[in-house]
């Protein structure tokens, strides 16, 4: 599969000084969870709602679905338990030692260092596309950009899971697992509006509450949303 198209990105309007003050914003993010690396998951090991909601997904998919998981982190939980209900998973992290992680957990999957701005959407070419807390990442205007590449990537009907944390900030940097990350939230009423805008159906959702295993970061409520492509010319 696929999965990055060199120079096929909305980051392409951006010029000059812009487009290089953004791939030095992505590399900062890049480095913070490189810095995470396993730790991620000692701090996150119970994701009982994420598990429920691929779960609710592989229901709908056929045998042998292709999936992309964006923000794949470590691999785990949602890479591996799409390899082993059958998928043909794809995953794409901007962080090369997430990116050695998640291949060392889910050695079955093809795993690709890249952005999600860079997704390659020549063909839509996956039955389901995840983005479990990968988006949050990203400012509200790239998550818009990023939402659009997802919806072209999906085959006709295809299938999107994301979860994202609710609160109403845009880009703003915190302290995350002693590194330094920017993160972007939304109340859940406009996140609802952002995926239908997007061109998504939202056919399930769940809101809960997280707190991590550890004191360097924070309680949260997680927004989870099962959404099927819509067709835009409809
Ligand atoms: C909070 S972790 C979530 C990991 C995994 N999805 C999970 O649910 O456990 C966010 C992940 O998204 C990745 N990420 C952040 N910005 C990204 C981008 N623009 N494109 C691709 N991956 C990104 C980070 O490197 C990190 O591994």
């Amino acid at each position: 599969m696929v999965i990055g198209k060199p120079g096929a990105s909305p980051r392409e309007g951006l010029a000059g000084s812009a487009d290089q003050a953004w791939v030095e914003r992505e590399q900062a993010q890049a480095r913070a969870y490189d810095a995470i690396g396993a730790r991620y998951d000692e701090a996150f090991p119970h994701k009982e709602g994420q598990l429920a909601v691929v779960t609710m997904l592989l229901e709908r998919l056929p045998v042998g679905a292709r999936v992309l998981d964006v923000g794949t982190g470590t691999g785990l939980p949602t890479a591996r338990q799409l390899a082993d209900a059958g998928c043909r998973v794809a995953g794409l992290d901007i962080s090369p030692r997430m990116i050695e992680i998640a291949r060392g957990n889910v050695p079955e999957a093809e795993f690709v260092l890249g952005d999600v701005l860079d997704l390659d959407v020549t063909d839509p070419r996956y039955e389901a596309v995840t983005a479990f807390f990968s988006l949050l990442h990203l400012p509200r205007g790239q998550v818009h950009a990023a939402l659009g590449l997802i919806h072209e990537a999906l085959v006709c009907g295809g299938w999107f899971a994301v979860a994202m944390v609710e609160a109403d900030v845009d880009d703003v940097p915190i302290a995350f697992l002693d590194s330094r990350v920017r993160v972007t939230g939304y109340l859940r009423g406009d996140l609802r509006s952002v995926l239908t805008e997007s061109g998504f159906t939202i056919e399930h959702e769940q809101v809960l509450s997280y707190a991590p295993e550890t004191s360097s970061a924070q309680p949260e409520i997680q927004m989870f949303f099962l959404c099927r492509k819509a067709d835009r010319q409809s």
